[in-house]
């Protein structure tokens, strides 16, 4: 972290760099060092004009998100910053290069002249981190840009290029060349008339508008609400009043759960992918990919790939596997130029780096192959075997396998260290979560080199060790167990669902299943029963899928699907319920949706613990990435992990032996890192590192 001072002619560049994107650190006391500067300047009298920049790539990411874990006063050196900044006798101009986010974006706005490089972006992603701009960006953007433009960018977080920034009044100029030197021209040629203060400008005319059509969007957070709040009292015309409102609400929203939750998932995504002992240093370059299987997980892959500009070979012996496959590529790409979401270049361009080949020896040579065919032992060692023989020496060989042994797989090749397993979860071009499974034999290498990859193709990679289920099925199958015992213990699907929706799943675990296919819960079912006789589930989803009912696919599963997709109450399912309740004779009781959140979490976080109490998983926040990325669980409770900490695990471990009486007790067993932590008076938290 420093700052490099230059005087060329009458103006003074303060320029700022704190790798690797410039954030606005106060605790290592950037953000204290640029203030005194600015202020210094003031009473320096070969100095006319200052001209603040950050470099040529990023200007700056904003605050320090890790700044945030401290008391709120904490983030008042970054007002006093803004002040100093918009209160300087001197002009001063923000030199924009890059990228110029949340706290970054503020300051060029506290600054009175705004140039930009033409490849600079432009956002206020506080909202993503449950935040909104606490360092005066609600109430100078909209006086600059407008009150319409400046709340859609703080409530979307989402960027602009510089030439929508100067179109929307955010920026003053951009660049012809190096942003630097054309910030010093117009410091040169004189700023009389150009410079303004952005928080002494007039209230912006569509402000009412433009508060009104924002409250009536839907799902607004409290943070989006209090964003509006404070744009809102911009009216006043007090801008002392308006910056106290903000750093209030800003110290709120800093304290609330959902901004630690949301805190811990950006940095959780950034240290999933750090491998304990590892390197990235040694990975290999991944531009073209062989996908092994032409079926629907195959075609969602290649449609990443594809998305992600590598070139692609897909193998499909069946001539008709392979049409529908291409097909599928086809309409996918060519739906996105239609909807603008890429030109038709583009479009045209990755369609063109794609091969289809009915034999793996016709296939262009690869970095990496990835194996998706159907889950059968067999058919993963008929591919494996041709693998070895056709693969260069140096490429990664894949297994997409959700529920079969990696090691196994990786022992039909001669290089079991070059194998490692890449579980994409459907469908595989919208799916954030890539699970990246470590076999025994996997070398460092290869480890390093799948992760690379993920974060290549978009994904957030992270590692699992060998088991059933990985790091996500395994978690999933008990929390299902627990959804399905409380069905035959009282509740309703409507119920467990309704439950587990209004505590934040993205879906209830009977509608999940309905959408997955309730056929694949009964075959792990059938086969848990032969391999785990003493951990029994409830016999009800079996007795639906007993009717033919699989879930919407059959039009009927836990609910009626008469459009297709709609779940409707089927009275058939209560029924069935209540007489395998009678049957099994168990008295059906009012259930309270507490005790189903409960023990559906619950269930899920022990799992997590034993998962990485057995090395499965590195991390908690590793489980809780899978997740939120995978598994539509609440971004603003921070994973089931972090969920625990909130709770404290002594009084999780209360819950658990409460638990432990009832019903099916025996599931309860707690996770002995569970024990261990709660008797140190730790928390998973404290192993994420
Ligand atoms: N504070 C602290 N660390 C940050 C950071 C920030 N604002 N932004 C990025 N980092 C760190 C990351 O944790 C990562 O650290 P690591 O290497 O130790 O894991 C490193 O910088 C590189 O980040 P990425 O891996 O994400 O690099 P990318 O090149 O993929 O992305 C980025 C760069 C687009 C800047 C992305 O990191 C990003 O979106 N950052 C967050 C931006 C943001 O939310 N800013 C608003 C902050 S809140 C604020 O400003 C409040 C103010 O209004 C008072």
């Amino acid at each position: 972290m420093q700052i490099i001072e230059k005087h060329v002619g009458r103006a003074l560049v303060i320029h700022f760099d704190n790798p690797p994107v410039n954030a606005l650190a106060v605790g290592g006391g950037l953000v204290q060092d640029i203030e005194r500067r600015v202020a210094r300047a003031q009473t320096d009298n070969s100095v006319e004009s200052i001209i603040l920049t950050g470099g040529s790539s990023v200007f700056s990411a904003g605050a320090d998100i890790a700044d945030f874990e401290g008391a709120p006063e904490r983030i008042d050196a970054i007002r006093v910053l803004m002040q100093t900044v918009e209160n300087s006798k001197k002009p001063i101009v923000a030199a924009i290069g890059g990228l110029c986010l949340g706290g970054g974006l503020e300051l060029a706005v506290a600054a009175h002249y705004r140039v930009a490089s033409s490849t600079a972006k432009f956002a206020f992603p506080e909202i993503s981190l449950g935040l909104l701009p606490g360092g005066g960006g609600t109430q100078r953007s909209p006086r600059l840009a407008g009150a319409a433009k400046a709340i859609d960018l703080m409530l979307s977080g989402k960027a602009i290029s510089a030439a929508e920034a100067l179109e929307i009044g955010l920026i003053d100029r951009v660049a012809d060349g190096d942003v630097l030197d054309f910030a010093l021209a117009v410091a040169a040629t004189g700023l009389a008339g150009l410079a303004r203060k952005s928080g002494q400008l007039p209230v912006p005319a569509d402000l009412a508008d433009a508060i009104e059509e924002a409250g009536h969007r839907p799902r607004l957070t409290d943070a989006g609400q209090k964003i509006i709040d404070c744009v809102r009292a911009i009216a006043d015309e007090d801008l002392e009043a308006g910056l106290k409102l903000e750093a209030d609400h800003f110290g709120e929203l800093m304290l609330s759960e959902t901004s630690r939750a949301l805190r811990h998932a950006f940095f959780g995504r950034r240290m999933v992918a750090r491998i304990p002992g590892g390197t990235r240093a040694g990975s290999r370059p991944v531009s073209r990919v062989t996908v092994v299987g032409g079926g629907l997980m195959g075609t969602g892959i290649a449609i990443a790939l594809l998305n992600a500009d590598l070139a692609v070979s897909v193998v499909e012996p069946r001539p008709d596997a392979l049409a529908k496959c291409r097909a599928g590529i086809d309409t996918s790409l060519r739906r996105d130029a239609d909807k603008g979401r890429i030109s038709s270049e583009v479009s045209e361009r990755r369609l063109a780096a794609l091969s289809v080949t009915q034999t793996l020896d016709e296939a262009v040579e690869s970095d990496l192959y990835i194996e998706a065919v159907f889950e059968d032992m067999g058919a993963k060692r008929d591919v494996f075997e041709a693998l070895d023989r056709v693969a260069p020496p140096d490429a990664i060989l894949a297994s997409n396998t959700s529920t079969l042994d990696l090691d196994a797989i990786a022992q039909f090749t001669a290089r079991p260290a070059s194998v490692v397993g890449l579980h994409f979860f459907s469908p595989a071009n919208i799916m954030r979560l890539l699970e990246v499974v470590r076999g025994a034999k996997t070398a460092p290498e290869t480890l390093a080199s799948a992760m690379t990859f993920a974060k290549r193709i978009g994904k957030t990679g992270v590692v699992a060790g060998v088991c059933d289920g990985f790091i996500g099925n395994r978690v999933f199958e008990e929390y299902l167990r627990q959804a399905w015992f409380l069905l035959e213990e009282g509740a309703s699907p409507q119920q467990v669902d309704r439950a587990l929706e209004a505590f934040g799943m993205a879906m209830g675990p009977c509608r999940v299943m309905d959408l997955a296919g309730q056929d694949i819960g009964w075959n792990i079912r059938k086969r848990r029963a032969v391999e785990q006789p003493g951990r029994p589930y409830s016999k009800v989803p079996d007795l639906i899928c007993e009717l033919g009912r699989f879930g919407q696919k059959t039009g009927a599963g836990f609910y009626q699907y008469p459009d297709g997709r709609t779940p409707q109450i089927d009275p058939l399912v209560e029924d069935l319920i209540v007489a395998h309740s009678r049957e099994i004779h168990l008295d059906r009781r009012v259930i309270a949706d507490g005790e189903i959140v409960e023990r559906c979490i619950f269930a899920m976080i022990n799992e997590g613990a034993k998962l990485v109490g057995e090395g499965i998983a590195y991390r908690p926040v590793d489980v809780d990435i899978v997740y939120l990325d995978g598994y539509g669980f609440p971004a603003s409770r921070g994973g089931p992990m972090f969920y625990a900490d909130q709770i404290g695990l002594s009084r999780l471990l209360e819950k658990m032996q409460q638990f432990e009486g009832g019903h099916h007790g025996w599931a309860w067993e707690p996770a002995p890192l569970i024990l261990d932590l709660a008797k140190k008076n730790q928390t998973f938290g404290d192993l994420n590192r």
